[in-house]
């Protein structure tokens, strides 16, 4: 350990870092292991980039001469000729295993602020099963409907990295093989106070943060999940986040038109609810793809114009679902020192002067993130985006209340469902501005689509007064509430 001390201590000195050492004396040995530990974790290179760029100067703002719409393809419609050659490509690339599921669950939740993996969050208001458990049962439906194995590769935090597994693990991987579920490590990056020196949140252990879920195209390589696709000859990763419990993995329409027009990176798109929407635009910047985050919207006025409808003319907000090819990550990997970062000014724990710890009511320090979709400005030629609904497809839950939160994921789920119901002759409770009144819940395993939701229930004694949740094998659980002001 001592000569490993020696020399971590050299190198933060010569960073101007050595601070970091402020408690060493203090410390038993399992402290210090930890602490050395941490500072080996630092690329203190990268730190000093992002602390020359970003905390002690501004980087230069990005100027473009031309910002238009990204090209988009419309939502599937039924009878559309271009969507069925589409879905034919798509379900031809999942049927010869060129597809695996990539989620990624590293982020911190914070927002959520719920005691566990996010994924791990009850969500069906009726089951209380997990996130995990409904991408999982989307997962094994899609493989016997395809009769293939998709590989699905998971990444996670050092910090969830344990409590996900375990997860995983207690509840069997839902009936999924543990040989087919790869979990990868995104790397961590060390927060720094306004004058760019890092933070110790207790005497022998630095704050850290994730990476970012840009984070992702390290981690695939390092994790061994690219690896493992090259081997299993899969070359098309279908992303998407924890938090959407609604995402449609390895959608074969959307595989399908990435497969046809060959990219490298395709993306999902869905029209921006209004201008001041949060979430990020995706455009081309002077001929390259770009997804402009909605906190920069000031700094490119033409994303805030409308259509004579009054529209955003910038109509293409970001779900944050893609399509990456296997040769696309391995490239980008090869040059990531070329992948943009961002900041944010955060609330990070810390230690005084004597050692205690103190939680900030203010922000008083930088976390640096990397976002997937700064990917898309690598890509060769236009990439592919492909409109979409929101309603069951685009559910992201980031808080308990108010937008992109569980009440309203609930509330959009029950809607989408509710709809199958009907369509299937059962009278779904109303309120009285024709809202969905109960909690509706359909596992995945039993019907992954509509047609095959009438193909099962038609003329089953189902009762939606107090709400349902349909189980994988078709038995169900009646909800509790009912809301008085339902209308039969
Ligand atoms: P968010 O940026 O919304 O973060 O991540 P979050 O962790 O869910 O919530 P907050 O911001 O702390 O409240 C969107 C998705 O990207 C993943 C998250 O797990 C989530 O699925 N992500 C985010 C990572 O995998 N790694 C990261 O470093 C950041």
């Amino acid at each position: 350990m001592e000569s490993l001390y020696i020399k971590l201590r050299e190198q933060a000195a010569v960073h101007g870092q050595e601070h970091v050492f402020r408690f060493w004396d203090r410390l038993d040995k399992t402290g210090r292991r930890r602490l050395l530990e941490d500072i080996g974790n630092v690329d203190f290179e990268l730190l000093d980039r992002l602390v020359q760029t970003w905390v002690l100067t501004e980087p230069p703002e990005e100027h473009f001469r031309h910002i238009v719409p990204v090209p988009v393809i419309p939502p599937v419609e039924p009878g559309d000729t271009g969507a069925a050659a589409a879905l034919k490509a798509g379900e031809q690339a999942l049927r010869d295993g060129r597809v695996a599921i990539f989620m990624v669950a590293g982020g911190q939740g914070t927002r959520l602020g719920f005691d566990g993996p996010k994924g791990s969050y009850p969500i069906g208001p009726i089951s209380g099963n997990s996130l995990f458990q409904y991408h999982a049962e989307k997962i094994r439906k899609l493989q016997e409907l395809y009769q293939v194995t998709l590989p699905w590769y998971i990444m996670v935090s050092p910090s969830n990295h344990g409590a996900t597994q375990k997860y995983f693990e207690d509840h069997d991987c839902w009936g999924l093989n543990r040989t087919d579920i790869l979990f990868i490590e995104q790397r961590m990056v060390p927060c720094v106070d306004p004058d760019g020196k890092l933070i110790l949140e207790a005497p022998g252990c630095l704050a850290a943060s994730p990476n970012g879920h840009g984070g992702c195209i390290q981690a695939l390589v390092e994790g061994g999940a690219l690896e493992d696709a090259q081997r299993r000859g899969v070359d098309i990763l279908s992303y998407y986040q924890v938090d959407n419990w609604a995402a449609k993995v390895a959608d074969p329409y959307f595989i399908g038109y990435h497969c046809l027009r060959q990219a490298s990176m395709s993306s999902k798109c869905h029209r921006r609810n209004d201008l001041r929407e949060a979430v990020g635009v995706h455009c081309l910047c002077d001929g390259v793809y770009r997804v402009i985050e909605y906190s920069e919207l000031d700094l490119y006025p033409q994303l805030l114009q409308v259509d004579p409808e009054g529209e955003p003319l910038f109509y293409a907000g970001n779900p944050a679902i893609h399509l990456l090819s296997v040769p696309f990550v391995r490239d980008l990997y090869a040059h990531f020192i070329q992948f943009p970062w961002h900041k944010a000014f955060k609330k990070i724990p810390y230690v005084d002067q004597e050692g205690c710890v103190y939680k900030p009511d203010t922000p008083n320090g930088y976390k640096f993130e990397t976002f997937v979709f700064d990917a898309l400005r690598f890509t060769a030629h236009a990439p592919v985006a492909l409109e979409i609904r929101r309603s069951g497809e685009y559910t992201p839950i980031k808080q308990f209340e108010g937008v992109n939160s569980v009440m309203a994921a609930r509330a959009s789920m029950a809607e989408y469902w509710a709809a199958w119901f009907e369509a299937a002759d059962y009278q779904v409770p109303r309120d009285t501005e024709g809202r969905c009144a109960v909690d509706l819940e359909v596992s995945p395993a039993f019907a992954l689509n509509r047609e095959e939701f009438l193909s099962k229930v038609k003329g089953k004694p189902f009762h939606l007064d107090s709400g349902i949740a349909i189980h994988a094998d078709g038995s169900f659980t009646l909800g509790e509430s009912t809301v008085s002001s339902c209308q039969r």
